[in-house]
C-alpha cells in the first residue's frame, strides 16, 4: 500500500494518507493492455469520479479514451468538468422521455453510435434496464459507496452510519438486473470514526473511490482485450 500511496500523491491525485484504508493487495496493480479502450461514462452528480478517470488517463495509469460523458441531469456539475477537460458530453434528460425504456434506448443508441466498449456508471443515479445490461454484458460497471453486499440502494453512506458499523467503504462491480448485486471487481475499506459526520465519511470514501475506479476500469479493460485475443 505504501508504494501506491506515494505514487498517487506524486501524481497529484488527492489522497488522504491513511494507512487504515485497505484495498485488496491483489488489486493495486494497474494491468497494461493494448490498444486503448473506448469508454462511455454515465453520471448524474458532481462528477468527481469522472474527473479522476480523466486524470488517470492523463497520468497514463489508464489506457483509455472517453468517447462520451452522458448525463441525465442538465444541472449536474459533471458537465462543467467535461467542458473543463474538453470531453464530449450529451445531456439525455430522463424527464424528456415517457418511459424508462425509451430513455434507456436513447442512452444505448448513443453508446453504440460511438462504438463504446466499456460503460462506467460513475454516480449514475438511475436504474438501468435489461436491454442495456444485456447489450453491455460484462462491459457495464458501477461504483457504489459501501462494501457490498451491505447497504445496497440509495444513501448507502447514511445506511452505514445508522447501522453503526465500524468499517464501510466502496465497491466497483459489474451491473446486473438486481440493483448493486453484480460480481465485485474491487473494494476498498474505510473505517468509520467516532466523530465522523456523513460529509467527512463521504469525503474519505470518495478518496478511495477515486483510486479504485480507475484500477477497476483497467482490470476490466484488460479482461476485454484478453477475450478478444483468445478469440482470434
Ligand atoms: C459516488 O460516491 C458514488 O459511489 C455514488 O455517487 C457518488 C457520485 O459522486 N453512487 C451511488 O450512490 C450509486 N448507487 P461523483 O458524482 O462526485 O463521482
Amino acid at each position: 500500500m505504501k508504494q501506491d500511496n506515494r505514487e498517487y500523491r506524486e501524481n497529484n491525485l488527492s489522497y488522504d494518507l491513511n494507512e487504515q484504508n485497505l484495498i485488496s493487495p491483489l488489486d493495486t496493480e494497474s494491468p497494461l493492455y493494448e490498444p486503448k479502450i473506448r469508454l462511455g461514462i454515465l453520471a448524474s452528480g458532481n462528477g468527481s469520479n469522472f474527473e479522476y478517470i480523466i486524470k488517470s488517463i492523463q497520468n497514463k495509469k489508464l489506457n483509455a479514451d472517453i468517447a462520451i460523458l452522458i448525463v441525465n441531469n442538465p444541472n449536474c456539475l459533471a458537465i462543467k468538468k467535461a467542458i473543463k477537460y474538453k470531453v464530449p458530453y450529451v445531456i439525455i434528460n430522463h424527464r424528456d422521455f415517457d418511459s424508462r425504456f425509451e430513455h434507456d434506448m436513447m442512452v444505448m443508441k448513443k453508446l453504440e453510435d460511438l462504438s463504446v466498449e466499456l460503460v462506467i456508471m460513475a454516480g449514475w443515479m438511475r436504474i438501468v434496464g435489461e436491454e442495456i445490461i444485456n447489450r453491455f454484458n460484462n462491459r457495464l460497471i458501477n461504483i457504489h459507496p459501501s462494501l457490498l453486499p451491505s447497504f445496497k440502494g440509495i444513501d448507502a453512506i447514511q445506511q452505514a452510519i445508522d447501522k453503526r458499523v465500524k468499517i464501510t467503504g466502496c465497491t466497483v462491480h459489474y451491473v446486473q438486473k438486481e440493483v448493486d448485486s453484480g460480481s465485485i471487481i474491487i473494494q476498498a475499506a474505510v473505517p468509520i470514526k467516532e466523530k465522523d459526520s456523513k460529509e467527512t465519511l463521504k469525503k474519505r470514501i470518495q478518496n478511495m473511490e477515486h483510486i479504485i475506479l480507475p484500477l477497476a476500469i483497467a482490470k476490466v479493460a484488460n479482461n476485454i482485450r484478453n477475450i478478444i485475443k483468445d478469440n482470434k
